[in-house]
C-alpha cells in the first residue's frame, strides 16, 4: 500500500481543504506533514462552511482518524480555538485525532518574535501570517525546539529556557513584550487542551498502517512556490510543502509515495509580498477577486489576483512529481470572454521558459488567449454538460502541463466537484 499526497501548486489556498475532505471516504487516514495555523483549509457542504488551520481536512467524513504528522508546528492556544469550535457544532475529535510527539511547538514569544522580525524588514517584510511560523522552524533547525511530547517532559522548565531565549532577542530590537502575559494564559489554557489528545509516535504509527493495508493521505498545507528551499525566496514559508515534505514530515519513505494529486485554481492568487508575474493590478484583477472571494481564509487580507501561471505550473509540477491534477475555482472564470494563460516569460526581449532565480519586475509574461465559455458552470453535475470551450481550455493545460487533469471543482461546496472520466 503506497501513501497518496495532494498538495497546493501555486501559492496556496488553491483548495486543499475542499478536495481533501471530497477525497476521504477513499481513506482511513488522513495525516498533514507540514505548516500550521498559517493554513487556512476552507470546507462547505450541506450548506456549513469550517476553516481548518492545524486539523486535517478529513474530519468530516466516516469514522476516519486524522494525524497531526511530526513536520507541522502546533500552536496550542490556536489548535484549542479549533477544537471548541469544532465542538460547538457537534465534532469531538478527541478519538479521532492523533498528534505526534515530534511535533513542534509555537511559543507566544513565537508569535511576538514573528512581528518583530517583520517591523525590522520594513518595506522587504514578507507579510506573514503573523502566527509565529518563522520562529517555530527556526528553533526546530537551530535544536532549541520544544516537541509536543516534551508537555510531558519536564516542560515547565523547557518552556522558561526556550522563553528566556527569545525575550533576549526581543529585547534586543526593542520589542514591546507586554501583549506576553496574556498570550501566554491562552497559551497554557491550550496546553492543557492539549493533553485530552492520544501522542503517537506518528512514523511507527503510518508505517505500521502502511503495512496493515490502510490507505492513507497525506495533506499538504500552503503551496509549492512558498515551498523553503523550491519556493519564490525569501517570499516563503518556513517549511517543506512540496511532495517530499510528505516523506519528512510523516517518516515514511520515498518509495512509498503512491499519487501525488496537486492543485491549481484556473487562475491564480497569492496573499502576502513577493514575485508574482501574472498579477493583474487592475479591473480583471478586482473581478477575479470579487468572482473568488479571493480574501485570506486566516488573516482576511485581499489576495492578488492573476491569470494561470504555466511557467510556474510545470515547475511546480515537477519538483513534486504530480501525477493528477485538480483543477478547481474554474467557475470564478464563468462570465469572461476571454481567458489568458501564461505559457513563458520574457526578460529584457529574451523569452525564457523555466522559473527564473530571481523573479522581479522586469519579467513579461508571454500569454496564449483563449475564448471563454460564458456558461453558468455551478450547477453542473456529469462531464457531458461541460462546454465545448471549457473541455478545450482543459485540454489546452493538459497538453501544456504533461499531466492529467482528474478532478474539476465548479463551487465551494463539496457536491460542486466532478471526477473525470472521459480522457480529453
Ligand atoms: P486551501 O488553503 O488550499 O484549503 O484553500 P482556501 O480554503 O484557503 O481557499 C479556497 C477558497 O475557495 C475557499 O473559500 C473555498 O471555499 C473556495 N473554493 C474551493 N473550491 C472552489 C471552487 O471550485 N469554486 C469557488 N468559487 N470557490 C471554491
Ligand atoms: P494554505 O494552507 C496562502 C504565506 C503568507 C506569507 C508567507 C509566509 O491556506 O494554503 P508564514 O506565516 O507562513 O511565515 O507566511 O506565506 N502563506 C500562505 N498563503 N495560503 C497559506 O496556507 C499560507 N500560509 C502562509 O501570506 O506570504
Ligand atoms: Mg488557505
Amino acid at each position: 500500500m503506497k501513501v497518496d499526497v495532494l498538495l497546493g501548486l501555486q501559492w496556496g489556498d488553491e483548495g486543499k481543504g475542499k478536495i481533501v475532505d471530497v477525497l476521504t471516504p477513499g481513506y482511513e487516514i488522513v495525516a498533514r506533514f507540514q505548516g500550521g495555523p498559517n493554513a487556512g483549509h476552507t470546507l462547505e457542504f450541506e450548506g456549513k462552511k469550517y476553516v481548518l488551520r492545524s486539523v486535517p481536512s478529513g474530519i468530516f467524513q466516516g469514522n476516519n482518524l486524522n494525524i497531526i504528522g511530526n513536520g507541522v508546528v502546533l500552536d496550542p492556544a490556536l489548535f484549542k480555538e479549533e477544537i471548541e469550535s469544532l465542538e460547538v457544532s457537534g465534532h469531538d475529535l478527541t478519538k479521532r485525532l492523533l498528534v505526534s510527539k515530534k511535533a513542534h511547538l509555537i511559543l507566544p514569544t513565537h508569535r511576538l518574535l514573528d512581528a518583530c522580525y517583520e517591523a525590522t524588514k520594513g518595506d522587504s517584510k514578507i507579510g506573514t501570517t503573523g502566527k509565529g511560523i518563522g520562529p517555530a522552524y527556526t528553533d526546530k533547525i537551530s535544536r532549541n525546539g520544544l516537541r509536543a511530547g516534551d508537555i510531558f517532559h519536564n516542560f515547565e522548565e523547557k518552556y522558561n529556557a526556550a522563553k528566556t531565549g527569545h525575550l533576549r532577542i526581543l529585547r534586543q530590537y526593542g520589542y514591546d513584550t507586554s501583549p506576553l502575559a496574556d498570550i501566554e494564559k491562552e497559551w497554557f489554557a491550550g496546553v492543557a487542551k492539549i493533553k485530552e489528545f492520544t501522542f503517537i509516535d506518528s512514523e511507527y504509527y503510518i508505517n505500521n498502517a502502511i503495512k496493515r493495508g490502510l490507505k492513507i493521505l497525506a495533506e499538504g498545507a500552503q503551496g509549492t512556490m512558498l515551498d523553503i528551499d523550491f519556493g519564490s525566496y525569501p517570499f516563503v514559508t518556513s517549511s517543506n510543502t512540496i511532495s517530499a515534505g510528505a516523506c519528512i514530515g510523516l517518516g515514511m519513505a520515498p518509495r512509498l509515495v503512491g499519487e501525488v494529486y496537486g492543485i491549481f485554481k484556473a487562475y491564480c492568487t497569492r496573499v502576502g509580498s513577493g514575485p508574482f508575474p501574472t498579477e493583474l493590478q487592475d479591473e480583471t484583477g478586482n473581478k477575479l477577486r470579487e468572482f473568488g472571494f479571493e480574501f485570506g481564509s486566516v488573516t482576511g487580507r485581499p489576495r492578488r489576483c492573476g491569470w494561470i501561471d504555466l511557467v510556474a505550473l510545470r515547475y511546480a509540477i515537477m519538483i513534486n512529481g504530480a501525477t493528477q491534477l485538480i483543477m478547481m475555482k474554474s467557475d470564478v472564470l464563468d462570465t469572461f470572454d476571454t481567458i489568458r494563460a501564461c505559457v513563458g516569460y520574457e526578460i529584457n526581449g529574451r523569452k525564457i521558459t523555466g522559473f527564473p532565480f530571481e523573479v522581479n519586475g522586469s519579467i513579461k509574461p508571454v500569454y496564449v488567449d483563449m475564448k471563454g465559455w460564458q456558461t453558468d458552470m455551478t450547477k453542473m453535475r456529469k462531464e457531458k454538460e461541460f462546454p465545448a470551450e471549457f473541455n478545450r481550455y482543459i485540454s489546452f493545460l493538459e497538453k501544456e502541463l504533461e499531466t492529467p487533469v482528474k478532478i474539476v471543482s465548479l463551487g465551494p461546496d463539496r457536491a460542486q466537484t466532478i471526477i473525470r472520466q472521459l480522457n480529453s
